[in-house]
């Protein structure tokens, strides 16, 4: 007797077990990966969103802002996953990522999208942009749009413009005041043929380098300089490694923010207008942020370091402006006359010192 009963007690035992182990994922609290098909079920739709750069930028608080704001505008029904510092992909894999949908958002800097869409080298043209207010002109004018409405043929929605800041440039070997103190340098590049080509002329030599390498190899004297926003210089600790510092604003460095399209396409329409709402709220925030960020992290850099800081003169800035106009003839093939066409009345708009338009 005794034993039958412990013989029904191990079989009733055993088929709990069997029970909760094929029931477990119904029971976790794991969030889901969107699929339509659970519509209507209580899943949380997850978007993994990747980036290069640090927390403590314009692009990482933004991200996470907007992290924020979407699980408030949703209701916790979309959890935003930040993934910074490249530690999911770096900018050479990010955009394959988002295109294969591993991940579903990124915001990747402008000279990453140019080889896959040549005509986004229009935001990385030296002296494109005069002033704060012309970059905000082009991203939310026809620039923006011409430029946006390119990326549905490769898979892609573009949600935002994010600005960082402008360029200026680093180095070990000397002050950088006149194009010709950059001749025999070596500098790091982003990944664009423009910009390459900007240093090229100058007879300089040039690596392309994925943002994380960067520090390492200032660091160990692989290349002398580079040219990037006073943040990266700031937070990835640049300037401790550099000698000399350029005021020169010779370009912008600026983000497109990106969605997978498919991914996109398939969200229901409330969720879409609650991301974009997050999303709107989030970009005026941070474009604010950006340029408050690079004036603060500027006075950092003078109070925490020795490295020698100088600031172009408009005729030193007009020097090195007419150095790079044949840059634009050189890249009107790739961007489109018309896009030039609009970058150039932009400069004329903002800046007394921009470059009379080519005769047409
Ligand atoms: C760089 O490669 O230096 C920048 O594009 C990194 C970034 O995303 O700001």
């Amino acid at each position: 007797m005794r034993s039958y009963w412990s013989i029904a007690l191990m079989v009733a035992a055993g088929m709990a077990a069997a029970v909760l182990i094929g029931f477990y994922p119904m029971l976790s609290q794991a969030p889901a990966a969107y699929d339509d098909e659970q519509e209507g079920f209580d899943t949380q739709l997850v978007i993994k969103f990747s980036h290069v750069v640090a927390e403590n930028t314009p692009k990482g608080l933004a991200a996470q802002e907007f992290a924020r704001l979407v699980k408030e505008k949703t209701n916790d029904r979309v959890k935003v996953e930040v993934y910074p510092n490249g530690v999911l992909y770096s900018e050479v894999d990010e955009i394959d990522a988002l295109q294969q949908g591993s991940v579903q958002m990124i915001a990747p800097s402008f000279p990453n999208l140019s080889e896959l869409l040549p005509s986004w080298m229009a935001l990385d043209l030296p002296f494109a942009f005069p002033t704060n207010e012309a970059v905000q002109e082009a991203f939310q004018g026809e620039i923006g749009s011409t430029l946006f409405g390119q990326l549905e043929r490769v898979n892609m929605v573009g949600m935002a413009f994010w600005g960082n800041g402008f360029k200026q440039f680093t180095s070990n070997i000397g002050p950088i005041v006149h194009p010709s103190d950059l001749r025999g340098q070596h500098f790091r590049t982003m990944r664009s043929k423009l910009l390459d080509a900007e240093f090229r002329l100058f007879d300089m030599r040039t690596t392309e380098m994925p943002f994380n390498q960067v520090y390492r190899n200032l660091e160990n004297g692989t290349v002398d300089g580079g040219e990037n926003s006073i943040s990266n210089i700031y937070t990835k600790k640049f300037y401790q490694v550099q000698k000399y510092l350029t005021i020169s604003n010779h370009g912008y460095l600026g983000y497109a923010v990106l969605m997978n399209r498919t991914f996109w396409k398939k969200l229901p329409a409330d969720i879409q207008q609650q991301i974009e709402e997050a999303m709107e709220e989030t970009t005026e925030w941070a474009n604010q942020n950006a340029i408050l960020m690079n004036q603060k992290q500027l006075e950092e850099i003078r109070n925490e370091s020795r490295i020698q800081i100088y600031t172009l003169s408009p005729e030193e800035r007009k020097e090195w402006m007419n150095a790079w106009e044949p840059i634009y003839t050189q890249y009107e093939s790739y961007i489109g006359t018309e896009l030039i066409k609009k970058i150039r009345k932009l400069q004329q708009k903002y800046s007394e010192y921009a470059p009379a338009p080519a005769a047409s």
